[in-house]
Formats: C-alpha cells, sequence, structure tokens
C-alpha cells in the first residue's frame, strides 16, 4: 500500500475525511501522540487498525470527538453522566479520556468487547478539523506498531507504519508527548487507569475522591483482573534494556559512570549531560516534567537509532503532578526493572 503523506491545510483535511469517511486509516496529529484513526461506527474499518498495529483485539480503542454534542448525537455511551459532564466542562477539548457505559452505536471492534467506550475530545486543531469535515467520530489508538515507544512526530509514524496505512497528516511534534490521561466512570468510584497530562491532582479537584488503579504504578500480578487491557501488555520499549535508577542526581551519575561501557547509554537531566561518560539523550531540566513528558517517546526512539546501545539508563521520576505520567510510561520501559541507588 502506498501511503499518502499529507499536510494540515484545507486540501488534504479534505482529502483525509474522505479517506477516513471511505473507510481508510489515516494517522493524525493529536495534541498527546499521533492517533491512526478510522471511521469508529463502523467495525470493519477499525478492524484494520489492529492489523497495521499488529494490537491484540482484547485492547479497546478511544472514539475521538470534535464536539460534545457528538456523544448524544451518534449515541456513544449509554448514559452521560453528571461526574463526565464535571469533568468535559474542566478538561475538554483536552488530553483526557473518558470511560462510560457504552452506547448502541460501538461496534465490539471499538470497545474490545466489554460494555464500556472510552470518548475523547482532542484540542489539536487539525485533529479537530478533521473529525468535523468527516462527520463521525474517530477511533484512534497511537499511530505506533504494538509495543514501541508511541509517536510524537509525523516522521515516528512513518518509521513504524508506512506502507500499512493510506495516510499520515503531519501536524508538527505533539505539544503534551504522552498519551491522554484515562480515567473510568463506569464503576462505583471514578478511578485513574492511566496517568497523563490532566494530573490525579486536577481531578481530584473537580470530582473530590478518584482512586489510582493499582496497575498505574504496579506491575500486576499473573492473571490480576485488569481494568484498562492496555496495561497488561508490554510497551513503551525500545529495543535496548531499559533500567531505571533511584536516587539523587550526583548518586545517579556516579553509578552510571562506574558501569559504563559503549554499550551503554543514558536518558539524562540537561544539567547533567556534561558530568556522564557515556553516550546521553537529554530529556529536559530536572524540574521541567512537562519538557520531560515532551521529550520522553522521542529519547526512546533515539536510543534505538544507535544499534550498538544495548543498556539505558534512566532517572526514575516522582510521582506527583506529570511526574506520575513520566513514571508510568518508564516503568514499562523498564519491565518494572528499578535500581535504589540508596540500597546498594
Ligand atoms: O492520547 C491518547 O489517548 C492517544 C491519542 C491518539 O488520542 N490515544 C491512545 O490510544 O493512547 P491507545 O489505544 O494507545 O491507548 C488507549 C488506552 C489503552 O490502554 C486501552 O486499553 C484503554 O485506553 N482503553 C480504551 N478503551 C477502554 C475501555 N473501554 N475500558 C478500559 N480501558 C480502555
Ligand atoms: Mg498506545
Amino acid at each position: 500500500m502506498n501511503t499518502l503523506l499529507l499536510k494540515n491545510n484545507e486540501h488534504d483535511i479534505k482529502l483525509s475525511a474522505e479517506i477516513l469517511r471511505t473507510g481508510g486509516l489515516v494517522a493524525i496529529p493529536t495534541e498527546t501522540v499521533y492517533g491512526l484513526a478510522a471511521n469508529a461506527l463502523d467495525g470493519k474499518a477499525v478492524e484494520k487498525i489492529f492489523k497495521a498495529k499488529n494490537r491484540p483485539m482484547d485492547n479497546p480503542l478511544i472514539v475521538h470527538i470534535a464536539d460534545i454534542a457528538d456523544i448524544e448525537r451518534f449515541s456513544l455511551v449509554s448514559q452521560f453522566t453528571e461526574n463526565a459532564k464535571k469533568l468535559a466542562l474542566a478538561f475538554w477539548p483536552g488530553p483526557l479520556t473518558i470511560i462510560l457505559k457504552k452506547g448502541s452505536s460501538i461496534p465490539d471492534e471499538v470497545s474490545g468487547g466489554l460494555d464500556t467506550v472510552a470518548i475523547r475530545f482532542p484540542s489539536h486543531k487539525t485533529a479537530q478539523a478533521i473529525i468535523k469535515e468527516a462527520n463521525i467520530p474517530l477511533a484512534a489508538p497511537s499511530a505506533n506498531l504494538s509495543g514501541s515507544p508511541s509517536p510524537t512526530s509525523a516522521q515516528h509514524v512513518f518509521d513504524d507504519l508506512n506502507g500499512r496505512i493510506d495516510a499520515i497528516v503531519d501536524g508538527g511534534e505533539c505539544l503534551v508527548g504522552v498519551e491522554s490521561t484515562v480515567i473510568t466512570l463506569a464503576g462505583d468510584k471514578p478511578r485513574l487507569l492511566r496517568p497523563g497530562g490532566i494530573t490525579h491532582e486536577m481531578l481530584c479537584k473537580v470530582l473530590g475522591e478518584v482512586e489510582i488503579d493499582d496497575a498505574v504504578l504496579h506491575k500486576l500480578a499473573q492473571g490480576q483482573r485488569v481494568l484498562s487491557p492496555g496495561m497488561k501488555y508490554k510497551h513503551y520499549a525500545p529495543k535496548a534494556n531499559v533500567i531505571l535508577l533511584k536516587g539523587e542526581n550526583d548518586e545517579f551519575i556516579k553509578y552510571v559512570n562506574k558501569k559504563s561501557d559503549n554499550e551503554t547509554a543514558a536518558i539524562c537531566f540537561e544539567e547533567d549531560e556534561k558530568s556522564l561518560c557515556c553516550k546521553t539523550v537529554i530529556i529536559g531540566k530536572s524540574t521541567d516534567y512537562e519538557t520531560q513528558a515532551h521529550r520522553l517517546f522521542d529519547c526512546l526512539r533515539l536510543i534505538d537509532k544507535n544499534k550498538e546501545i544495548k543498556t539505558v539508563y534512566a532517572h526514575c521520576p516522582k510521582t506527583d503532578g506529570v511526574g506520575l505520567a513520566l513514571y508510568n510510561r518508564l516503568i514499562r520501559a523498564a519491565g518494572f526493572e528499578v535500581i535504589d541507588l540508596e540500597k546498594i
């Protein structure tokens, strides 16, 4: 298949909307990461997403809208609850996905056979323009091959999916850089399933208490029930072995320098780069979580470009604010391997 490379101009937005309306796959920019979109109301079109990404069929997709009214217009949920309305008012359009009991129009391919559906209203203008022009809700997972780091630029999408999808719309680099926060309102209590740019603290301000699902911070025990199927798969991992180091900056530098050889790299803070002897990729200043989130997946992909690298050391992030999203992604990239520098 020849993959069209499109820009975010009027002509190309019309063309991508047409491809989507007729059952094709288009990678679109959003403020979090690039999404691989298909018509959410067409099970056959959605099935192609799973094939293109090599994604397990039981991992459900997020449905993207460009107007809150689309939820009722397309019967996406069985009830748009009061808590959902509060969150929508506070954070939409933006990097928040809300899970509710699904409506009559959602095909099984979208919900992965669950009785719920995930809804998101992205703030990216190009994503909104494409959804509006197509005049359908779009199912879209991150536009990477399953298991590899999510794409935050059109080039990342091209590297993974060229020849496997109909088109890629280039909207520049994604601002947030980690996927949306996922919260479920389908259970007894609001529960955070995946941390992102909308933080746990921000959600609590609107809803009061919000539980953090076990899978956010910990490796699930074999056979443990998982609310968000995506959390059980190995994720975000470059080919090299990622190891997280927990401790102060100077301990990090000392440990990495002791261990480093030609096959070692470090994902490091800007201020530490000069002190490290191995190859480095800079993720941002130590105090700037936003930049670190924005850069994370690009750093993981950069490591893969150097085939010699076998081991990558990264700081274990603190878990407040956007730090929780960084921790959640890095701990998966590291296969939950953390070395506590104070204990060695
Ligand atoms: O920022 C984002 O959310 C990006 C952009 C493209 O919008 N999309 C994205 O999709 O990250 P994906 O498929 O890579 O991640 C969606 C996550 C998965 O972990 C999936 O298991 C979970 O959301 N999910 C989707 N529907 C669900 C549902 N009904 N119940 C529980 N978890 C659900
Ligand atoms: Mg993904």
